[in-house]
């Protein structure tokens, strides 16, 4: 036992000397990328696991419609990225291998498929470890319900948390396993200040933090008392603290939900909110999601892979609207506002108004390249 507890101790000093390296870096004031300067600008674009490919492609079509000026004059590159498969990775035992990671990092922003991840094991997602590579702090998340008078945008931070070291816990086998949460004064508040200058930019009045405080003292106390500090340069926002458990209730409390406006929580709290906000909106197919950095960003749907889907033969009715409108955000982004908005309104069109096809995830309702016709159509027909 002795033994144990002297390799577990050396293990978690190994990885407090790790982390206390990352606050070095994350000190570092970096510079935020000018997208306007950039010529061509690069958009990577990677399948990824299951639905992934299908979702990618057909999203790619809108891309080329959208950004047809830009990609025949050369102002605008689209490259598709090879390899970030789950068979690759697990080929090399690595989240992302190292040839593809270099081109990945030879863009300027990314749009990607959903990527598999095997539960158990040591094998890092590579969701977690792109966002870690390419320091995309920020997960925007912003779900929509207008007849419900619903219009709200998760800033869920993306590099620190649980997931941090998720795949570095320690197990005494047989007897107890321990994880660890980390976060970071610097991690805490870039995303506060994220939330807060979004909510400046738009005119939101509210900011909710989202933790659970009272049992995680020290992270999320951490965390809330942070973004209240940052919050002191924002007056005009009113900034209110709630619990993880009783946010998740008031999601659905038509009394009081739309009243909230932005949300700033911790990774994983932001991880299980964010689904069931975009359930809200009419389920995980359907919202869109921005990984953003100083330097780099990538857009992704808000789902996974669905296996159940491809073990039921049914890969061709998945639902590509989470992908469109992180394909929208994205545009937006990079400062293509106008072919940003034509992509957000041809969504609303089909989606919200004139839904004359419905995608369901079964053979009852319109398959995945059905309903991208249906949107390449719509934005023609304007
Ligand atoms: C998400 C996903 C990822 C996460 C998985 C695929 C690692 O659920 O983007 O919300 O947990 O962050
Ligand atoms: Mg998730």
């Amino acid at each position: 036992m002795k033994e144990q507890i002297a390799q577990a101790v050396s293990h978690f000093e190994e990885l407090l000397r790790q982390q206390l390296e990352r606050v070095d870096q994350l000190e570092k004031v970096s510079a935020s990328t000018d997208y306007s300067t950039l010529s061509p600008l690069v958009i990577g674009i990677i399948g990824g696991d299951g639905i992934g490919p299908l979702l990618v492609q057909e999203t790619r079509r809108l891309l080329d419609l959208l950004l047809q000026d830009d990609l025949n004059s050369g102002r605008v590159l689209i490259r598709e990225i090879e390899g970030l498969t789950l068979e690759r990775r697990l080929e090399w035992g690595l989240a992302v291998p190292p040839d593809t990671l270099d081109q990945i990092k030879d863009c300027h922003v990314l749009l990607k498929g959903p990527t598999e991840t095997p539960r158990g094991g040591t094998l890092e997602s590579a969701n977690v470890a792109l966002r870690r590579e390419l320091d995309l702090y920020a997960n925007v998340r912003p779900v929509r319900l207008p007849e419900k008078g619903i219009d709200w945008t998760f800033f869920r931070e993306n590099t620190e948390g649980e997931y941090v070291l998720g795949s570095s816990g320690i197990e005494i086998p047989g007897k107890l396993a321990v994880d660890f949460k980390v976060t970071t004064d610097t991690g805490t508040r870039r995303i506060a200040r994220a939330a807060l200058g979004f909510a400046r930019k738009r005119g939101k009045t509210r900011l909710a933090i989202v933790t659970k405080a009272n049992i995680m003292k020290k992270t999320d106390g951490n965390f809330s008392r942070l973004v209240h500090e940052e919050a002191g340069s924002y007056p005009e926002i009113e900034v209110d603290d709630w619990y993880i458990d009783i946010m998740a209730a008031n999601l659905l409390n038509p009394a009081i939900r739309n009243k909230f406006q932005v949300f700033v929580l911790p990774n994983l709290y932001g991880d299980i909110l964010t689904d069931e906000a975009a359930q809200i909106q009419g389920g995980v197919g359907t919202a869109g999601s921005a990984n953003l950095g100083d330097r780099y960003a990538m857009f992704e749907a808000i789902h996974g892979t669905a296996p159940r889907l491809i073990e039921e033969g049914l890969g061709a009715y998945c639902n590509p609207s989470s992908l469109f409108r992180a394909a929208a955000m994205m545009l937006d982004h990079v400062g293509k506002t106008e072919a940003a908005k034509r992509l957000d309104q041809a969504l609303e069109i089909c989606l919200e108004i004139e839904k004359r096809l419905i995608v369901t995830g079964d053979r009852s309702g319109a398959c995945c390249t059905g309903f991208t016709d249906y949107v390449l159509q719509t934005l023609q027909r304007k």
